[in-house]
């Protein structure tokens, strides 16, 4: 049973977990591949909780974290904000639970938040995330040429939004 609840300072040595997990960071921060630790995810934390435009969230099976995800970059005056999603147990990936936790951020951004659009960025080699946002909505609205460098390879970095419809 999927739950969804606030991400939590018990959640910080999960984030070090799955954002160090190779099948994850392969596709997402700043520069792919790279590595964390408690410190950065406890300053990272620190910072969050003062934040007033990010808003996240801990993906559960049950009690088990699994995941999280969240809205940042939140604008109150231009009604937008990026979306960030990872499932960080290899067990949970592939069985239909982003495509829920994605259905339900998006659902928070426009229902709760009000918001007019949510971006994220997505390499162009993550086939996987691509294919779920499409279905869920997304339309890709630009592509940034050789943006990120990976593993000896330049690779392209999309941009995709999906719009409230109903105002
Ligand atoms: C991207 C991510 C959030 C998707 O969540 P998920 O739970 O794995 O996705 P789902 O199981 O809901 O997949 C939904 C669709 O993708 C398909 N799919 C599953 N595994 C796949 C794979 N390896 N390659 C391509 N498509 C796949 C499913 O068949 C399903 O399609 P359907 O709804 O038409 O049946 C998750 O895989 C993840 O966290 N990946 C690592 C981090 C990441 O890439 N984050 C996004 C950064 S932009």
């Amino acid at each position: 049973m999927i739950k969804i609840r606030k991400h939590l300072q018990k959640d910080i040595p999960y984030r070090v977990k799955w954002l160090n997990n190779p099948e994850v960071n392969k596709f997402i921060g700043d520069e792919m591949g790279q590595k964390t630790n408690l410190k950065k995810e406890k300053e990272w934390f620190s910072n969050y909780l003062k934040a007033k435009n990010k808003k996240f969230f801990t993906i559960c099976d049950s009690s088990k974290p699994i995941g999280f995800m969240g809205l940042s970059h939140i604008s109150k005056s231009n009604k937008n904000a990026d979306l960030f999603i990872a499932i960080g147990e290899d067990d949970y990936r592939g069985k239909g639970i982003g495509k829920i936790a994605i259905k339900w951020l998006i659902n928070y951004g426009f229902k709760k938040l009000k918001l007019h659009k949510i971006n994220l960025g997505v390499i162009e080699d993550n086939n996987h995330a691509i294919k779920v946002y499409r279905e869920l909505g997304f339309i890709i609205e630009g592509k940034m040429k050789d943006e990120v460098f990976y593993k000896g390879k330049y690779r392209d970095f999309l941009s995709m939004a999906i719009f409230n419809s109903k105002k």
